[in-house]
C-alpha cells in the first residue's frame, strides 16, 4: 500500500511559530513533527509516500526530508496545495500517485506510537478509520454510534457542540482507490473545506466503513497545547529507552 501524509495549510492556530515555516517542520521534542507520521507509515510497512504541502515555506520539506531514504523511504514524492482547501482536498491531489491502489492517509501534525501494520495488511476494501478516547470531542471529527449497536458508526460529527460519543476520529485512514470518486462529490463545508468527515461519512452510508481503536499515544499537534503535550509525551518515551 502507498502511503499519504497530509501537511498544508497554514498553521494559522499557531501563529507565531509559524510566521517563518510550515508547521508540521516545528519540532516535537528532537524531532521534525513531520517524521513522526511517516515513521507510523515505515513501521506499517509502507515505502512509497508523497508528502501534500502548501502555504509559502513549501520549499523548507525538500531541505528537511530529502529523498526520505534516511527516514527509510525507497520512494518519497511531494505535491502542492494551492489554497487550504481542505483535508479531502489535499487527498484528491494525490490520485495519480495512487496509481489505481488503496491508500493509508495520516495527517501531517498527528503522532503516534500505535503500530498499524495489521490494519494495513489485512485492509481490501471501502474504509478503515481510527477512534481514540479523548477528553475534549469537541475538538475533532467525532464517533455517533447506533443506540442498538454500540459497535456500529451511523455518522461522524465534525467538531460539534454538543458530542454525542467521547470517541475522536483521529487523523488516520485507509481508503480503497475510491476516495479519489466520493471527494469529486463533495462540496465545500462553511468554513470553505472540503471535509474528510464528509468522505468517511459516504462511506458510513454505503456501509463499507469499518473502524478500529488506535492503540497506544496518539495526539494532534496543531495547538499550542497539543503541541507541548505531545513534545512532553515523546521526550518522556525516548528517556525510557
Ligand atoms: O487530528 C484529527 C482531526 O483532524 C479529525 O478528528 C478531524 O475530523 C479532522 O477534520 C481534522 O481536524 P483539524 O481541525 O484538527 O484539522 P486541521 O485543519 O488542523 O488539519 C490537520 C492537518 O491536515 C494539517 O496539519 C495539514 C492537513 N491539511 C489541512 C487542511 C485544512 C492539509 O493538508 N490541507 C488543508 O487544506
Amino acid at each position: 500500500m502507498k502511503g499519504v501524509v497530509l501537511a498544508g495549510g497554514l498553521g494559522t492556530r499557531l501563529y507565531p511559530l509559524t510566521f517563518a515555516t510550515n508547521k508540521h517542520l516545528l519540532p516535537i521534542y528532537d524531532k521534525p513533527m513531520v517524521y513522526y507520521p511517516i515513521e507510523t507509515l515505515v513501521r506499517a510497512g509502507i515505502d512509497e509516500v508523497i508528502v501534500v504541502t502548501g502555504g509559502p515555506h513549501a520549499g523548507h520539506f525538500l531541505r528537511v526530508l530529502k529523498t526520505g531514504e534516511e527516514l527509510g523511504l525507497k520512494h518519497l514524492a511531494y505535491t502542492f496545495q494551492e489554497k487550504e482547501g481542505g483535508i479531502a482536498e489535499a487527498l484528491s491531489l494525490c490520485e495519480d500517485f495512487a496509481e489505481g491502489g488503496p491508500v493509508a492517509v495520516i495527517l501531517g501534525d498527528n503522532t503516534t506510537d500505535a503500530d498499524i501494520s495489521k490494519a494495513v495488511k489485512t485492509f481490501e476494501a471501502g474504509a478503515r478509520i481510527f477512534l481514540k478516547r479523548v477528553p475534549d470531542p469537541e475538538r475533532f471529527g467525532v464517533a455517533v454510534f447506533d443506540p442498538k449497536d454500540k459497535k456500529k458508526i451511523i455518522k461522524i460529527e465534525e467538531k460539534p457542540k454538543k458530542p454525542k460519543s467521547n470517541f475522536a476520529v483521529t487523523g488516520l485512514y485507509i481508503y480503497d482507490h475510491r476516495v479519489f470518486d466520493l471527494i469529486r462529490k463533495c462540496k465545500p463545508s462553511k468554513r470553505g473545506e472540503l471535509e474528510i468527515t464528509d468522505v468517511n461519512n459516504f462511506y458510513i452510508k454505503e456501509g463499507s466503513m469499518d473502524w478500529a481503536i488506535l492503540k497506544g499515544y496518539w495526539s494532534d499537534a496543531g495547538t499550542f497545547e497539543s503541541l507541548f503535550k505531545s513534545s512532553a509525551f515523546w521526550a518522556r518515551k525516548n528517556q525510557k529507552k
